[in-house]
C-alpha cells in the first residue's frame, strides 16, 4: 500500500502534484486539492460540483448507492413518526436528542417564539392579491434582518441558539400568512397552546376568532391527530439533506457574512425552482395534467424524448441513483393514510401507474431514476388540505432547521472561507 495521497500528473510536460487523501467517518474519501491553484496555476472544473466537496460536515450524511440518509447517525426510517419533528430539530441542533424536560422545554419555547413582529405582518399587505406564498414568504422572512439586527455574537452560544429557535418557530406564521394573505383573508395569529405543527394547521384553516369551520354536515374541519401526525412525519423528512442547491445557497450568502437571515431567505429562493423543492407543485400540477391511467405511456414517452423538454417531475436525484428513502416513508405513509385520510385515489393510481411505467422502463432503470421526496407529498398534502401553492412553503419549514443548523456549522468552521469559485473563461 502507498501512501495516503494522491498525485495529478500533467502529461504535457510530465509535472505531477500530490495531494493528501482525506477519510470521513462515511462515505467517499476526499482529495484535498486546496492548494492545486497555487501549485499548478490550474483550476479544477467542476460545473454543477459534481465531483466536489464544498465543506467538511457532522450533521447528515446520506449514501445515495444503498438509499441511505442520517441526521447526526440516526437513520432517517428511526426519526420520521417515530420522533416528533421539534425533538428531530433539537437533534440536528445539538447532535443529540432531548431528554424528556429538554423535549418539553424546547416545545414550549418554540410555541412562545412563534409570534411576528407586527412590522413583518405589514410586509404581507404591500403584497399583491395571488401573490405566491413563495415569494411573499422570501421577502418576510428578509425582513426579520430589520427587525434583529444586532450582529451575531459569534463566541456565544445562547446567542447563536436564540437565533436558531427564533427562525424555526416563526416559519410556519409566515408561511401561514403568506398563504392568506394571498387569499385575502383575514390572519390568523399563533395559539400557545398547540403544538408547532398543530399550530400550523390551525393557523391555515381557522376563522377569525380561532374558530375552526365546521361543514354543517356533522363533519368539521377540526384539526385530527392522525393529520397532526402526518404532516410532522413529512416535515421530519424534510428536514435536512446535506449540501443541496438550497443549503449551498445558504452557506455561500452566509460565508459573505451576511445577517443570518438574510441567509436562509436566499435559502428559499434556491429551493423554489422546479429542479428542486419547487417540484412537489410540479408534481401535482403533472398528474393533473396526465388525467387518466390510458395518459401514462404518451408522458413517459415524452420524459424520454430528448427533443421534448418535459422532464417527469419527482424523478431523479442527483445523489440517489437508487430509491430515495425519504419517497419510501412517504409512501408507506400514504398507503396508512389512504382510508383514513381519503385520499385522491383517482391522482394515486395515476402515480402508481407512472412509477410502475417509469421503474420497468430501460430508461429510467439506465439513469438510475427513481421517484424522489417530491413525487409522494402533493396527494398527502392535499388530504391534509394544504393547496398545491404551499406544498414548497411546507418544504421551506420543514428544512428550516437544516439551514440554520448548516449555517451555524459554517460560521463555526474557524477554516471556513468566502464562497467563490473560478471559472474557465471562452469570451473575448
Ligand atoms: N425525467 C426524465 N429524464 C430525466 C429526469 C426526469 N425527471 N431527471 C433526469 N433525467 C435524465 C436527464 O435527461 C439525463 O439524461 P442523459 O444522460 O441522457 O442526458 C440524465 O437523466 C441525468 O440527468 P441530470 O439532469 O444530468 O441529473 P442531475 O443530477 O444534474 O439532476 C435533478 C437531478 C435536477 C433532480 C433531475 O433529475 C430533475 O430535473 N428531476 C426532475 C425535478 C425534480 O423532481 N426535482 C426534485 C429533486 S429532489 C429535491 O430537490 C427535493
Amino acid at each position: 500500500m502507498g501512501k495516503n495521497t494522491f498525485t495529478l500528473t500533467d502529461n504535457r510536460d510530465g509535472k505531477s502534484f500530490e495531494y493528501d487523501i482525506i477519510s470521513g467517518t462515511r462515505g467517499p474519501d476526499v482529495v484535498d486539492i486546496r492548494s492545486f491553484y497555487k501549485d499548478s496555476g490550474m483550476f479544477t472544473y467542476d460545473p454543477g460540483y459534481t465531483s466536489t466537496a464544498s465543506c467538511d460536515s457532522k450533521i447528515t450524511f446520506i449514501d445515495g448507492e444503498n438509499s441511505e440518509l442520517r441526521h447526526r447517525g440516526y437513520l432517517i426510517q428511526d426519526l420520521a413518526g417515530k420522533h416528533s419533528y421539534l425533538d428531530v430539530c433539537y437533534l440536528l441542533m445539538r447532535g443529540r436528542l432531548p431528554n424528556e424536560e429538554e423535549s418539553k422545554g424546547f416545545d414550549l419555547e418554540i410555541r412562545h417564539r412563534s409570534f411576528l413582529h407586527e412590522a413583518v405582518i405589514r410586509i404581507f399587505d404591500a403584497m399583491p392579491d395571488h401573490a405566491h406564498p413563495m415569494a411573499t414568504l422570501g421577502a418576510a422572512t428578509m425582513s426579520l434582518a430589520t427587525i434583529y439586527k444586532d450582529h451575531l455574537n459569534l463566541d456565544d452560544e445562547d446567542s447563536f441558539k436564540e437565533m436558531r429557535r427564533r427562525i424555526i418557530a416563526k416559519m410556519p406564521t409566515m408561511a401561514a400568512m403568506a398563504y392568506r394573505n394571498s387569499l385575502g383573508i383575514p390572519m390568523i395569529y399563533p395559539d400557545v397552546d398547540r403544538y408547532f405543527t398543530e399550530n400550523f394547521l390551525y393557523m391555515m384553516r381557522a376563522y377569525p376568532g380561532g374558530k375552526m369551520k365546521s361543514l354543517g354536515n356533522g363533519l368539521s374541519e377540526e384539526i385530527k391527530q392522525v393529520e397532526v401526525d402526518a404532516l410532522d412525519a413529512i416535515f421530519t423528512l424534510h428536514a435536512d439533506h446535506e449540501q443541496n442547491a438550497s443549503t449551498t445557497t445558504v452557506r455561500a450568502v452566509g460565508s459573505t457574512e451576511a445577517h443570518p437571515y438574510v441567509s436562509i431567505a436566499s435559502g428559499i429562493a434556491a429551493l423554489w425552482g422546479s429542479a428542486h423543492g419547487g417540484a412537489n407543485e410540479k408534481v401535482m400540477d403533472q398528474l393533473k395534467l396526465i388525467g387518466d391511467v390510458k395518459n401514462v405511456p404518451t408522458y413517459i414517452a415524452k420524459a424520454k424524448d430528448r427533443n421534448d423538454p418535459f422532464r417527469l417531475m419527482g424523478f431523479g436525484h442527483r445523489v440517489y441513483k437508487n430509491r430515495d428513502p425519504r419517497a419510501e416513508s412517504l409512501r408507506g405513509l400514504q398507503k396508512k393514510l389512504k382510508d383514513e385520510l381519503n385520499l385522491d385515489s383517482k391522482l394515486l393510481d395515476i402515480a402508481q401507474a407512472v412509477e410502475e411505467a417509469a421503474l420497468a422502463d430501460d430508461y429510467f432503470k439506465d439513469r438510475g431514476l427513481y421517484p424522489n421526496i417530491d413525487f409522494y407529498s402533493g396527494v398527502i398534502l392535499t388530504a391534509l388540505k394544504i393547496p398545491v401553492e404551499m406544498f414548497t412553503p411546507i418544504f421551506v419549514i420543514g428544512r428550516t432547521v437544516g439551514w440554520i443548523t448548516q449555517w451555524s456549522e459554517l460560521k463555526q468552521d474557524p477554516t471556513a472561507k468566502i464562497a467563490r469559485p473560478r471559472q474557465l473563461y471562452t469570451g473575448k
